[in-house]
């Protein structure tokens, strides 16, 4: 027993070493010691405290045990004991619920009324009539029985170092909703103790399909097994192939325990700054490793550094590939808006009697996406992201506290006369993370000749989408100089100052038209307090009102100051 509780010892102090690294360990660490009733695999049924010895010794190896605590289950999500996964089948040995030895009833999770767009190289699938909201197949759970195919599955061995948690919500091929209607809750979730770093999480797609880059990126924050789709879990391939999955390193098909879970979007958690800052805190240590190659990289691509100088406001343009703007949602006076931001001077940057520290601009182009832990390194460093309508402004998630987020729209496509508020204004501005850490503005095109029709709108054919949103949604922009150079002066002057975008908010004047009109209504922003809703006339006017209100200095000095890794414990 000694040399095995040596082993438990070096695997828990290496552990303890990788946590320490991150300054979200305290929060990880909770997970611990939270002295409730605790889904231990192998004892195959809820105990009374929490586990002291974090690590199982399995046949020779020793892992770190994953656990689901169901006390803190929101979802009503089922566990199937001795369980082994076959081509997307979850086949049962419990022999509480086997009908060869009880009368007990097996679990089933009930997907068939999650959704999903079709996967297209084109991006949501929801352009084509009949590819949106297309359901999920019933997900097939089945006794063993003495004709199993398989041999894995004729003498089971079921695994406690492996704990897959099947995640089943809305739009997985929607990164914006992928990070609204499940991402978030997870990170919630697990804040709450519900699931630890030792569990495989396995999300829902349609069986065959790939798990998205962007769900993958996300979800490795939370686990250190990979991620995986249930197909792959449940492939047939020889045992001896190697994934990341589990913790033996085999591809092991056979469970104590398999968590499923459907994640509905409801009042629960709502916390989109807090999750954005737990994937910043997981990959710092990456990226900051990485900053050279990226910088480099930045500068091959777009031929520009960024500076760190924190007397220059810096914006990020959402830039698309060649690929991605045949399709839609360009803003078709980038270079000309990028080169007039840069050159800016006079009435168009801050003025010396403003008292904020920003002087200048410096605006790019980056096309996100590509490498995403490049784009959290960058987003730390720029206080501004612009962008069209879309699942890039998530990065903005990823700023530090008091960035700014400009979404443009197209013409038909304003918050006036469709669902756009729903996604980067509705998680931005989160009752539950009042102060509000990222400050969202609008521009929405009024005047159609700014607006151009993208490749679907365009080619209409008779299975594409009638929907007119998503075809007003998907058009190209000219963004106006007035408009932009307007809410650059905002944010210069709000200084990352939350009581100073409130005020702009309350007034209306962080949300305009291309020409610098109104965009909405007052009583319209469900965010905010409807009796204190007002209109703008005058922006300078208002601008001149929140410079009266007193700085943050607090963001604005870490946002000067450069990420680094917290101390080591
Ligand atoms: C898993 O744990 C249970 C209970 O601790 C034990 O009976 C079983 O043998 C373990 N399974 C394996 C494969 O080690
Ligand atoms: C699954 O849920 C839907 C909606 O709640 C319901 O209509 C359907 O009958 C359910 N299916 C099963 C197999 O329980
Ligand atoms: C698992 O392997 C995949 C593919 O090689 C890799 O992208 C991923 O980062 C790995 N995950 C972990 C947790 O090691
Ligand atoms: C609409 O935009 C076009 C193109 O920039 C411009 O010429 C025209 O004056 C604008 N119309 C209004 C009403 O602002």
């Amino acid at each position: 027993m000694l040399p095995c509780m040596y082993g438990v010892r070096r695997q828990f102090a290496l552990l303890m070493a990788m946590l320490s690294i991150y300054p979200a360990a305290t929060s990880v660490d909770n997970i611990y010691t939270a002295a409730s009733r605790v889904l231990h695999p192998g004892s195959g049924r809820l105990r009374g405290e929490a586990v002291s010895t974090r690590t199982l010794l399995q046949g020779e190896h020793s892992c770190p045990l994953p656990e689901v605590d169901m006390t803190k289950d929101r979802y009503q999500c089922v566990v199937w004991k001795k369980a082994c996964v076959d081509q997307n089948v979850i086949v049962s040995y419990d022999p509480e619920v086997h009908p060869t030895t009880s009368m007990g009833t097996l679990p089933t999770l009930n997907v068939t009324e999650i959704m999903y767009n079709i996967p297209s190289r084109y991006g949501i699938g929801d352009r084509y009539r009949k590819g949106s909201a297309l359901r999920f197949p019933a997900l097939y759970v089945r006794p063993s029985n003495d004709m199993e195919e398989e041999e894995e599955l004729r003498k089971p061995s079921f695994s406690n170092c492996t704990l897959p948690m099947l995640l089943y919500a809305h739009y997985p091929y929607n990164a914006a909703e992928t990070y609204r209607y499940i991402f978030e809750k997870l990170v919630t979730l697990q804040e709450a103790g519900f699931f630890n770093r030792y569990v495989t999480l396995v999300p829902g797609v349609p069986p065959g399909s790939k798990v998205p880059s962007y769900t993958k990126f996300w979800y490795n924050s939370l686990s250190d097994r990979g991620v995986v789709s249930l197909s792959e879990l449940s492939s047939r391939r020889p045992t001896d192939t190697p994934p990341n999955t589990t913790w033996e390193g085999t591809h092991v098909r056979c469970f104590e325990q398999i968590v499923g879970c459907r994640i509905r979007y409801d009042g629960y958690g709502l916390r989109f700054y807090n999750a954005g800052q737990y994937v910043v805190r997981h990959y710092m240590p990456h990226y900051l490793a990485q900053a050279a190659s990226f910088e480099q990289r930045l500068f091959e691509l777009q031929q520009v550094r960024i500076p760190d100088d924190p007397s220059i406001l810096k914006i990020v343009f959402i830039s698309r590939t060649p690929h991605q703007s045949a399709v839609g949602r360009t803003i078709l006076n980038e270079a000309e808006i990028i080169q007039r931001c840069n050159n800016a001077e006079g009435a168009d940057v801050p003025q010396a009697d403003w008292n904020v520290p920003y002087q200048k601009y410096f605006c790019f182009a980056h096309v996100f996406g590509d490498n995403q832990l490049m784009d959290v390194w960058l987003m730390r460093q720029v206080d501004v992201i612009l962008g069209m309508h879309g699942a890039g402004l998530t990065n903005s998630f990823y700023m530090k506290p008091g960035g700014s987020v400009i979404e443009v729209r197209p013409f038909g496509f304003s918050g006036r006369e469709s669902w756009a508020n729903r996604y980067a204004r509705f998680k931005t501005s989160s009752l539950r993370e009042m102060p509000w850490n990222v400050f969202w503005y609008g521009i929405d095109t009024f005047n159609a000749s700014l607006s151009e029709p993208g490749i679907f709108e365009k080619e209409d054919k008779l299975h594409y989408s009638k929907f007119r949103a998503i075809k007003a949604r998907d058009r190209h922009v000219h963004l106006t100089w007035p408009a932009f150079r307007n809410q650059l002066l905002n944010i210069a002057a709000v200084a990352r100052t939350f009581e100073r975008y409130f005020a702009l908010r309350l007034c209306g004047a962080y949300y305009i038209t291309d020409d610098v009109q109104p965009a909405e209504l007052p009583g319209n922003d469900p965010h905010v307090d409807k009796a204190r809703q007002r209109t703008f006339s005058d922006p300078d006017a208002e601008r001149r009102l929140i410079l009266k209100m007193h700085l943050s200095n607090r963001n604005l000095q870490q946002a000067a100051t450069p990420d680094r890794l917290g101390p080591k414990t």
